[in-house]
């Protein structure tokens, strides 16, 4: 099998890890890819953004396979310019890839299909605004309506910055602003497969979204991650699918806008039950980089499956017994202003810690071919060990051996 795959961050590089493990994977494209992928895979410089190349380069290169895994270009309908091509895509067409690229969207799909989320208003002025903000009360949940590349959601007891961000949301072209009940409870992501008729969920994992420790700080594209949750019941992976994403995958059927992909559930477990926080449409980032390395079972293979509507006929997924933790390596000035461009070195070292491996999210070669960072997030030390506490020290130890200047990272991962 030829497999082409879009993108160019961590999620890029961990999938591109299992396609490479995938036996009946004979050729693995990423466009346009990192110095990560470039070690097993081919990369190529073109923009996943842009449909009429990534048309042309699954054609040229007779490609068994796409799967695009960042949101932009499935909100913007490559997925489904692929897919009119007569290519098996794995990723949502622009409709049903809305449930990530409009919240107010989302929120609407979940209305029909009876799916527990927080309530929520749809505001277009300042005094929507100011009556939802004093409807729900403190803490305040603002989002904008539209992608925003991890930026767009503020949770505060501060009316006033909740105001100010509610306001920046509605300042620009036809903006618009969710104003929502706060949700209390641990989070919890759940992947779920689709071909747009069968579900299957893939093992929960947690993220954290905060910046520093404990929590504290600004929300970020996600600090770290660990996998399986010890302290979820069994039970709760097929709760959601019943309950959540089934629901959703039938509604977009319904509506003649199947889902094809994967339906990322951003749960809140709160006193009264489940409740979706969000829908991305995509792998999360950083969370495939711990569920990925225990799916015994071939990936290529899995999402092929799911493009070709043969989900159903797949077979149980297998996993491994160990346990994955990921912590993210920012770069100084991460999230606001990250520095680009410093030289990286201990890699190797890092990676001779037993059970450790690195996936590379925001990094580039300089002209004398060393590695630099290149993004925000810029590294992710992945370890599985038979528990979290030992994945947690040899993720820990392999960071220490790691040298960039200015970068950060949280220590509480999987604790
Ligand atoms: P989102 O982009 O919708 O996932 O929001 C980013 C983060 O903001 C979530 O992971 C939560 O930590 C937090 N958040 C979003 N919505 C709520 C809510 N209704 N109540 C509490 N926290 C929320
Ligand atoms: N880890 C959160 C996300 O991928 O959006």
């Amino acid at each position: 099998m030829i497999v082409l795959l879009l993108g160019s961050g961590g999620r890029e590089h961990a999938l591109a890890r299992s396609f490479s493990a995938d036996p009946e994977v004979e050729r693995l494209l990423v466009v346009p890819g990192n110095p990560g992928t470039a070690k097993i895979a081919e990369n190529v410089a073109l923009d996943p953004n842009n449909a009429e190349e990534m048309v042309d380069i699954a054609l040229r290169e007779r490609v068994d396979l796409v799967v695009v895994g960042p949101e932009a270009p499935l909100v913007s309908g490559v997925a489904q310019a692929l897919r009119e091509a007569g290519l098996a895509v794995f990723g949502p067409d622009r409709q049903a890839a809305a449930l990530e690229g409009s919240k107010a969207f989302a929120k609407e799909i979940m209305e029909e299909a009876g799916v527990p989320t927080a309530q929520a208003l749809v505001c277009t002025d300042e005094a929507a605004v100011q009556s939802a903000l004093d409807n729900f009360g403190s803490p305040y949940v603002v989002k904008n309506d539209g992608l925003a590349a991890g930026k767009g959601v503020v949770v505060t007891l501060d009316r006033q910055e909740a105001l100010d961000h509610a306001l920046s949301c509605l300042s620009t072209e036809g903006g618009r602003v969710l104003i929502e009940e706060y949700l209390d409870g641990p989070e919890v992501s759940l992947f779920c497969l689709s071909d747009g008729k069968t579900v299957v969920p893939l093992e929960p994992a947690q993220d954290y979204k905060r910046l520093l420790d404990e929590g504290q700080g600004p929300n970020t594209g996600g600090m770290g991650a660990y996998s399986p949750l010890g302290w979820v019941p069994n039970s709760l992976a097929q709760q959601v699918v019943n309950e959540v994403a089934k629901p959703v995958v039938e509604r977009m059927a319904q509506r003649g806008t199947p889902f094809i992909g994967l339906l990322y559930c951003g749960l809140a477990l709160t006193t009264s039950g489940i409740r979706v926080v969000e829908f991305n449409v995509r792998f999360g980032d950083p969370e495939t980089q711990v569920i990925l390395p225990r799916l015994k079972t071939p990936l290529a293979q899995l999402l092929l499956a799911c493009a070709r509507g043969k989900l159903a006929e797949f077979g149980p997924l297998s996993w491994s017994k160990q346990e994955a933790i990921t912590v993210v390596l920012a770069a100084a000035g991460y999230p606001q202003a990250p520095e680009k461009g410093d030289l990286i070195t201990g890699i190797d070292a890092a990676e001779a810690v037993p059970g450790v491996h690195i996936i590379h999210a925001g990094t580039a070669l300089n002209e004398e071919e060393e590695l630099i960072s290149a993004g925000g997030r810029v590294l992710c030390v992945t370890a599985l060990a038979p528990t979290v506490a030992a994945a947690r020290e040899s993720a820990y130890e392999a960071l220490d051996k790691i040298r960039l200047e200015g970068s950060h990272f949280r220590t509480d991962i999987g604790h």
